[in-house]
């Protein structure tokens, strides 16, 4: 059998404030590489669009390596055209400064205001331009409303399905070695995974992708 092309994108973005300053989040890609390390198992081959971590890539995945927001849509746009499974665990920075300084900001005044602007949103770039046969997958992290946030996104950005992550409680989340999750299908039916180790929901979760069986 052929094996199937699988696009993942994990990790943060950074987005600069000046040469040496950024606004990022907690992301430490341990998801993102583990779904990768999963689909690999599983025999796909696969592209990893990576923000800046400090772990080390699965074996045999093609790495692409990214840094802001911008970077990481012109990345995963262009290698998702090829892929069957594409799966966008990255932590996208949702906005930027909107005219970060060319020289390092000095402090001059008590207060500094920073007028951002919204960066591109990938996932909905992906879901305009998705070809029939390709399944393209979400992550919705919410610290509220966690299902319902994660249905409209679904639903909004023409996703095939979205992983519902509850995050800002510890034990779970982003920089955790563990995730708790929903899987939410198009179709309206759900699975929900226990308190897992991210290696260990990986594998249900791409098993559960790779199959077309996830509900
Ligand atoms: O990296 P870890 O430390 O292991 O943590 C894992 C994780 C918590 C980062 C991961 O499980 C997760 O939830 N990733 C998605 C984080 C996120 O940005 O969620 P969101 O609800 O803000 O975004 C919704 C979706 O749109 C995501 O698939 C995101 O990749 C995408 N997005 C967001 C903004 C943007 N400008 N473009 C996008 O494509």
């Amino acid at each position: 059998m052929r094996a199937k092309r699988c696009l993942i994108t994990a990790g943060p973005t950074r987005e600069a404030l000046d040469p040496v300053r950024f606004l990022s989040n907690r992301s430490s890609g341990r998801m993102g590489y583990a779904l990768a390390a999963e689909a690999l198992r599983a025999g796909c081959r696969v592209t990893l669009v990576s923000g800046p971590v400090a772990i080390a890539p699965p074996r045999g995945a093609r790495l692409v390596r990214v840094e802001t927001a911008e970077q990481m849509r012109r990345a995963t746009l262009r290698e998702a055209r090829r892929a069957e499974l594409v799966v966008m665990a990255a932590a996208v920075a949702d906005y930027r400064p909107a005219s970060p300084a060319k020289r390092k900001l000095k402090k001059r005044t008590a207060r500094l205001s920073l007028r951002l602007e919204r960066t591109p949103d990938i996932l909905a770039a992906l879901g305009r331009r998705k070809p029939r046969s390709q399944v393209l997958v979400g992550f919705a992290a919410e610290t509220h409303d966690l299902l319902a946030n994660a249905r409209a996104k679904l639903a909004r950005k023409n996703l095939d399905y979205i992983v519902a992550n509850p995050v800002g409680r510890p034990g779970s989340g982003f920089e955790s070695s563990h995730n708790r999750a929903t899987l939410l299908a198009r179709d309206g039916s759900t699975r929900a995974f226990p308190r897992l180790r991210k290696e260990a929901l990986a594998r249900r979760l791409v098993r559960l992708l790779l199959d077309g069986r996830a509900h």
